[in-house]
């Protein structure tokens, strides 16, 4: 039996793809990407979800609704599709810590930078390039990493550097991440952790 995985998504899920395109080639012999889930009822990564043939599910947090509640539903959701693994990839919540602590050394994440530089809370998506390049760095990168109660603290499983080049808006900066790094760390990282818990 292979280890039951969800993708959390919020959006594009160009993340989400990579992990598609890698078990369709076979590189994902441990995982099996059992469910997507979106806290976004309008993100594209539900559409690449559908065209894959993996079954999705919206999970919203709605207006005024507690955390705890949020988790409650997404819980529900995990339980009833036996799922044993979670990837958030751009996933555009935190989880708390009562939540993260169902699935020790089960949830990974993916973040757009050189972990411990341009993490934690405020710091996400486009949001993490304009941070680099403000500062002027000249290497940033990706990272993924365990997901603990900290945002973006959790044990590192696997980073890349990749250069930033004069002239690099934040979006150019964010396709050359995902391209140079995210896309390729996160399927190798998927298939470990989902290695490793069958082990
Ligand atoms: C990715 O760059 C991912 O690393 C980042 O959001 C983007 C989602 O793109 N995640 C974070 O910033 C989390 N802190 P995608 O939906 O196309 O995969």
């Amino acid at each position: 039996m292979r280890t039951r995985i969800a993708v959390l998504v919020s959006g594009g899920g160009t993340n989400l793809q990579a992990l598609i395109d890698a078990a369709g080639r076979g590189e994902l012999p441990h995982g099996e990407l059992a469910l997507v889930v979106s806290n976004n009822e309008s993100a594209y990564a539900l559409e690449r979800a559908r065209s894959a043939g993996i079954p999705a599910a919206v999970c919203l947090r709605e207006k005024g609704e507690s955390r705890a509640d949020f988790e409650a539903k997404l819980a529900a959701i995990l339980e009833e599709n036996g799922i044993q693994m979670l990837i958030l990839a751009g996933f555009m919540a935190i989880l708390s810590a009562d939540f993260v602590k169902r699935f020790p050394d089960r949830i990974i994440n993916v973040h757009p930078s050189l972990i411990p530089s341009f993490c934690g809370e405020g710091f996400y998506g486009l949001r993490v390039h304009r941070a680099a390049l403000d500062y002027g760095v000249k290497v940033t990168g990706a990272t993924v990493h365990y997901v603990n109660e900290i945002p973006d603290g959790g044990r590192i499983i696997a980073q890349k550097a990749v250069d930033i080049l004069p002239g690099d808006t934040p979006e150019t900066l964010q396709r050359r991440v995902m391209e140079q790094a995210e896309w390729i760390l996160l399927p190798r990282a998927a298939e470990e952790v989902a290695k490793a818990i069958q082990s």
